[in-house]
C-alpha cells in the first residue's frame, strides 16, 4: 500500500482529542489515516505533499441531498424571487420529469452534481429517492443512487402524488414500495409536513421502516411548527432535517436525544424562510449538522462552504461549530464513525483549503477556498 505525507498544514483541524494543530503534518497509508501530529516529527512516506502554509480539515459530510432527479426548476425559483411562496407541491414537477428520464439520464444527472460537489470538498454523501413516488421509479432511483454515492435514503414519502388518496399512498409506501426498496438503502425518510404527511401517516412509515431494519430520517418543522421533531425523537431518528421552526419542549425533546438536528440554510434563504435557531439548539445541548439539501426545488446548490459562512454569518454559529456541524456531527447524524474527524484509522477524506485557517470559510464568503481534496487516500484534484 503507499503512504503519502502531507506537511506544510498551517492549521490541521482534526475533530479529534487532539483538536486543532498548527504547524501539523499527516500521513495517508491506503484508504485511511495512520499518522497525525507536528510537522516536525512527521515519518517518511512513498510520496510527499506540501500543503504550503495551507489549512486543512476533514472533507465534508453532505447528509442531505436530493439528486437523483431530472428536469429544471429556474421559473420556478425566478417567480418565487418575485414574491410566490414556496410550496411543496413543486416536487411534482421534478416526479413528472424524473419518470420520463432514462436511467442513464438520471445517473448522468446524479453523478454530475457528485463531481461538483467533490471538486467543493464534499468527500462523503447522502442522497435520497422521492421524485419518483411508483415503486419502480422509487426502486430505480435507490439503485441509481446506491451505485454513485455512500447512503441512500428512501423517501417515498416526499408528496402524496397528485390525484392519490393520502391513505392509499401511505399503504402502498408500506406494503410495496418498504419491502422493494429497503435491500439497496439504509436509511427511510419522511416529509412530515402540513401538505405532505401528517403526524399518524408519518409514524406508520418510520415503524415500517424500523421493522425493515432501516435507520430513520424526518423531514420536519421546516414551512412552519409541527410534529416532525417530536416524532423524529419519540422514533429514535437519528437525524431530523430543516428545523426551521422549532418550539421550546422541540429543543428540548433534541437536547434529551441522540436525534441530530440538521440545519439546510441554503433551503432557508432560497425558498425565503427564516434561518434556524442553531444558537438555541447548541446551547440546550442538542447536537446541529449543516447540510446542503442540493435539490432542484428549495436548495440547488452543492456548497458545503456556502452553508458553514450562513451558519457563521447570519445564525450564530462559530466557525469551528459550523466546521464542525459539517463533519462531524454530519457523520454522526449517518451513524458513521468513519468520516468527519482525521486521526489515526479515520478513512482520508481531506479538503485542503486556499487559505490559512478555517476562519476564512466565513471571512471571504463564495470565493472558492478549495484547494485540494483526498477521498479515500486518493487526490481526486491532482
Ligand atoms: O428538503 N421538503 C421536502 N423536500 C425537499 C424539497 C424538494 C423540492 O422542492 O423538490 C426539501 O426541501
Amino acid at each position: 500500500m503507499t503512504t503519502t505525507v502531507i506537511t506544510g498544514i498551517a492549521e490541521l483541524t482534526t475533530n479529534t482529542d487532539l483538536g486543532t494543530l498548527h504547524d501539523a503534518a499527516l500521513v495517508i497509508d491506503g484508504e485511511h489515516i495512520a499518522w497525525v501530529g507536528p510537522a516536525s516529527s512527521a515519518p517518511a512516506a512513498d510520496t510527499h505533499h506540501d500543503a504550503g502554509g495551507r489549512a486543512a480539515l476533514p472533507g465534508w459530510v453532505d447528509s442531505h441531498t436530493h439528486l437523483v432527479f431530472a428536469g429544471d426548476r429556474t421559473a420556478e425559483f425566478a417567480a418565487r424571487m418575485a414574491g410566490k411562496p414556496y410550496t411543496a407541491g413543486g416536487i411534482a414537477t421534478t416526479v413528472t420529469a424524473t419518470r420520463a428520464a432514462t436511467d442513464a439520464e438520471l445517473a448522468a444527472v446524479l453523478r454530475r452534481h457528485v463531481a461538483e460537489a467533490l471538486a467543493q470538498g464534499t468527500t462523503c454523501m447522502e442522497t435520497k429517492t422521492g421524485y419518483g413516488l411508483t415503486t419502480a421509479d422509487e426502486l430505480r432511483s435507490a439503485r441509481i443512487a446506491a451505485a454513485e454515492v455512500d447512503e441512500v435514503t428512501f423517501l417515498g414519502a416526499h408528496l402524496v402524488p397528485p390525484g392519490a388518496d393520502p391513505d392509499a399512498y401511505v399503504a402502498l409506501v408500506i406494503s410495496e414500495m418498504l419491502p422493494a426498496v429497503a435491500p439497496h438503502v439504509r436509511w427511510a425518510d419522511v416529509f412530515c409536513e402540513t401538505g405532505a404527511f401528517d403526524a399518524d401517516q408519518s409514524r406508520a412509515v418510520l415503524t415500517a421502516a424500523a421493522s425493515h431494519g432501516l435507520g430513520l430520517r424526518v423531514h420536519g418543522n421546516q414551512l412552519g411548527p409541527g410534529p416532525g421533531v417530536a416524532i423524529a425523537v419519540e422514533t429514535g431518528a437519528a437525524s431530523v432535517d430543516h428545523c426551521t421552526y422549532l418550539s421550546k419542549s422541540d429543543v428540548d425533546a433534541l437536547a434529551g436525544s441522540t436525534t441530530v438536528a440538521t440545519l439546510l440554510p441554503a433551503c432557508d434563504l432560497s425558498t425565503r424562510h427564516p434561518l434556524p435557531d442553531a444558537r438555541t439548539l447548541l446551547d440546550a445541548g442538542a447536537s446541529v449538522a449543516l447540510a446542503s439539501n442540493c435539490n432542484p426545488g428549495s436548495s440547488y446548490t452543492t456548497s458545503m462552504a456556502y452553508c458553514v459562512a450562513t451558519a457563521v454569518l447570519q445564525m450564530r454559529m462559530s466557525v469551528e461549530e459550523a466546521v464542525r456541524a459539517a463533519t462531524l456531527t454530519a457523520a454522526q447524524s449517518l451513524r458513521r464513525t468513519d468520516v468527519g474527524w482525521l486521526g489515526v484509522g479515520a478513512r482520508a477524506d481531506i479538503h485542503v483549503l486556499d487559505a490559512p485557517s478555517i476562519t476564512h470559510l466565513a471571512y471571504r464568503p463564495g470565493v472558492p477556498l478549495t484547494r485540494s481534496v483526498w477521498r479515500r487516500g486518493r487526490s481526486t484534484t491532482s
